[in-house]
């Protein structure tokens, strides 16, 4: 029979008929699957539907069984019985099928397939059976049909389709820091059948901090009776001064709750990897035993974030004991993976102890980075004898990495490439895109978070193979994962909140074969699943409303605010008078059409989803503007590029410019963060004209890393001042044709620095370099 391929939102699907726009929004599957192919006909699942497992006797089979009847019975309403007799195709019946054919599927691979008749589900493997169960599970129609029969009963018409899928990569991860803040047991169950819902295989448990430790362990009561409990909480962000909350806070999982949960994620084909950190954040340990560190104490458990300079001391005890931890972590976790942290380990108490110097020249170390990595082989030794893998992050690559660990790459990529070249197993999980304690939205309008930047594209966006790797290297990338850092998320919801809809789209990236990505398909497929994750009352963050991003001004005296949900079947409410809006504030039927003056209007909107819940709020402020007149200039008198001074200390504003003595002084010919002498701890102000090809509006964006203002006459067009992170914000400013002057202030603090500029003509499409328009007067003396 002649197949037909169609491509639709750059997806392959294979159909026997005419492709239709049906054939691929019938498939809201998420991670896409390997390879999908539409048949004739429908299979139509009931009440009435049984399902069959090829061995019932075989107890994993009938616990997957058992599974996919109380998944079902949460759409059924009741769950379907399970047949005696094993699997032969019989009719109205789900088979579960365990094949020896290796070619049929291997590892996580599943085939499915959808008839009339019949629905089979087979796999080499239990954890091939459970995914083909979790696409089955998407492939039930969200809503309802009456039956065909008339009968009155309730059917769900699924139809016919045959899968043939597996994993990209073999480590899909989601992490959580239970450490700052720690939840309920049947909350990590409910974020444990997430991941496995989306085909995630690894939660890694983060246990133990400097803000607590959070895991029984028997022979040291004291780590949980002291470490897990800190006198209060840093108030939001008040480090200096220091404002704590006064509450004390704490909690532990006794052995038999990790118990609990590692059989609970175990039935969910998810592998718990416990996270006990050293030798850094390791305050709520040293709180409890002080005669592990380095100086005598005594410690509190932290009460404020980031890193801290009392770690474990290198000392034959220090090894026994956490030798004693790991075998009670090891007795309560099968994973083939401990993680052993090895992250911000300061080093200064290491340098000042006595204790820490005599094993570095005992054991002939070239210094403390040398004495890290010997902790860290140390420890690496303990657990092979147990037949157990170290993993750590990448910190654990300086002073030489242990032997046979694998290295979880979050100080962007470069870790991961620098291990994977040196054949080393590597797990790509960097701040750029998958740490989901990041902001999702403009912080003006999003619940405290530490900072930085990952909306869901850019989560989606991720490629965790670089290019820097060959073909072999890249085999060391066992895959991606995204980490959950709780210092600012105290509660479930907003947790919730961090991670979805991310996650999903994480695991796409973790999934799904690259050939197959695509965003436009994938927000597509997004819409049902904003559905399903309401039904299990997830509190997944709702898109902020589209069409506020930016304050506009207008030459003449009225605006068209077009808005847009891109959550499908959402209502947006506005308020025109700087309120909140409720659900029930005027609803948008369509553009709003406002008369604006130089005061403006302040359009406010928040999309409101089917469950009662609402988004982040969007503001935009809309106001009439005049023209700036330019200034009188000699254009003979202009030269290209702009003035600069460059200075070399730390700032945490752009005001602490005022006052300071440049390092350097000269002319640059664009606004860039290049040529200059370092990249930490500088200020720099740049100062010229901007020649304005016609009299229009401006719209000028501005990203920098730390703050930055920019200024054109004497109008402050963006002010985005302050210690942040590599975000962009906005201005606009009408001007009319000729020479204006402008100005840009900008400091930077730690690690890598950003400062970019542009500029959009009103009804242009893009931004462009402002490099072209930028002139300064010659000087006087030459
Ligand atoms: C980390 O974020 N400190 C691994």
């Amino acid at each position: 029979m002649a197949k037909t391929i169609c491509r639709v939102a750059g997806f392959v699907v294979v159909v026997l008929s005419a492709c239709t726009r049906d054939d691929v929004s019938r498939y809201h599957l998420i991670p896409f699957p390997e390879y999908i192919s539409s048949r004739a006909g429908t299979f139509v699942l009931s009440a009435a539907t049984a399902i069959a497992l090829s061995d019932p006797a075989d107890g994993e089979l009938q616990s997957l069984g058992a599974f996919g009847a109380d998944v079902l019975a949460g759409t059924l309403g009741s769950a379907p019985d399970i047949a005696a007799e094993p699997f032969s195709g019989q009719s109205n019946t789900i088979g579960l099928v365990l094949v020896t054919d290796p070619r049929a599927a291997s590892g996580e691979r599943y085939q499915l397939r959808v008839t009339e008749e019949t629905i089979t589900i087979s796999a080499s493997e239990p954890s091939g059976l459970f995914y083909g169960l979790q696409t089955l599970r998407q492939l039930v129609p969200h809503h309802i049909a009456p039956s065909p029969d008339g009968d009155g009963e309730t059917v769900w018409p699924i139809p016919a389709v045959e899968i043939d899928d597996g994993p990209r990569f073999t480590y899909r991860g989601m992490h959580l820091d239970v450490g700052r803040h720690l939840f309920p047991v049947d909350f990590i169950k409910k974020y444990i059948d997430l991941l496995a819902m989306y085909k995630m295989n690894t939660f890694h448990w983060h246990l133990t901090e400097d803000q607590g430790w959070r895991i029984e362990i028997q022979k040291y009561p004291r780590l949980a009776e002291v470490g897990a409990f800190r006198r209060e909480t840093i108030l939001e962000k008040n480090f200096n001064p220091f404002i704590g909350d006064g509450i004390p806070y704490g909690g532990f999982y006794t052995q038999d709750e990790v118990r609990e949960i590692v059989a609970y994620a175990r039935a969910r084909y998810v592998t718990v990897i416990p996270e006990i950190e050293m030798p850094g954040h390791s305050l709520g340990a040293l709180a409890a035993y002080p005669e592990f560190a380095c100086t005598e104490g005594p410690f509190n458990v932290a009460t404020r974030w980031g890193v801290h300079p009392d770690i474990y001391c290198p000392t034959e005890e220090t090894f026994a004991f956490l030798e004693d931890v790991l075998t009670e972590v090891m007795d309560l976790f099968p994973s083939r993976y401990i993680h052993i942290g090895g992250d911000e380990a300061p080093k200064t108490r290491w340098e000042a102890s006595p204790v820490a110097q005599t094993v570095i020249r005992r054991e002939g170390l070239a210094d403390e980075h040398e004495l890290q990595s010997y902790f860290i082989r140390r420890i690496e030794r303990f657990l092979l004898s147990h037949d157990r893998r170290l993993i750590g992050w990448d910190e654990i690559l300086e002073g030489g990495l242990a032997p046979e660990a694998t290295v979880m790459s979050w100080r962007g990529m470069s870790g991961g490439i620098a291990a994977a070249k040196q054949g080393h197993d590597v797990i790509m999980t960097p701040t750029s895109h998958m740490y989901f304690d990041y902001y999702q939205g403009d912080p003006e309008h999003e619940p405290l978070a530490i900072g930085g930047y990952t909306p869901l594209d850019k989560v989606y966006g991720f490629e965790p193979v670089p290019e820097e790797l060959t073909d072999e290297e890249a085999t060391h990338i066992l895959g991606t994962q995204a980490n959950l850092w709780t210092e600012y998320i105290k509660t479930t919801g907003y947790l919730e909140y961090m991670a979805y809809p991310r996650a999903l789209a994480l695991a796409e990236v973790a999934w799904t074969d690259r050939r197959w990505r695509d965003w436009e398909s994938f927000t597509t497929r997004l819409q049902t699943h904003y559905r399903r994750l309401s039904d299990l009352a997830v509190n997944y963050r709702i898109p902020h409303v589209e069409g506020l991003d930016a304050d506009v001004m207008t030459l003449a005296d009225r605006v068209v605010v077009p808005l847009r949900a891109s959550m499908a079947g959402a209502e947006i409410r506005y308020t025109t008078d700087g309120s909140d809006p409720t659900s029930t504030s005027p609803l948008y039927q369509g553009p709003l059409d406002l008369p604006v003056d130089e005061a403006g209007v302040t359009v406010t909107a928040r999309a409101f989803g089917a469950d009662g819940r609402s988004s982040a709020a969007a503001a935009a402020h809309f106001h009439q503007t005049v023209l700036r007149p330019p200034v009188a200039l000699d254009a003979p008198d202009l030269e290209r590029g702009a003035r600069f001074a460059y200075y070399e200390d730390q700032f945490s504003t752009v005001d602490g410019l005022s006052g300071a003595t440049p390092a350097r002084e000269g002319v640059v010919s664009g606004i860039e963060l290049s040529g200059f002498e370092r990249e930490e701890f500088i200020g720099l102000s740049f100062a010229g004209h901007l020649r304005v090809p016609a009299s229009d509006i401006y719209t000028f964006y501005l990203t920098s890393d730390d703050g930055s203002r920019l200024t054109i006459g004497d109008t402050v067009v963006i002010d985005h001042d302050g210690s942040h992170g590599a975000t962009e914000r906005t201005g606009a400013v009408a001007l009319e044709a000729g020479y204006h002057p402008i100005n840009i202030r900008f400091f930077h603090g730690r690690g890598p620095g950003a400062l970019h500029l542009t500029v959009r003509r009103d009804g242009d499409a893009r931004p462009a370099s402002i490099k072209a328009w930028l002139f300064h007067e010659r000087l006087q003396s030459r």
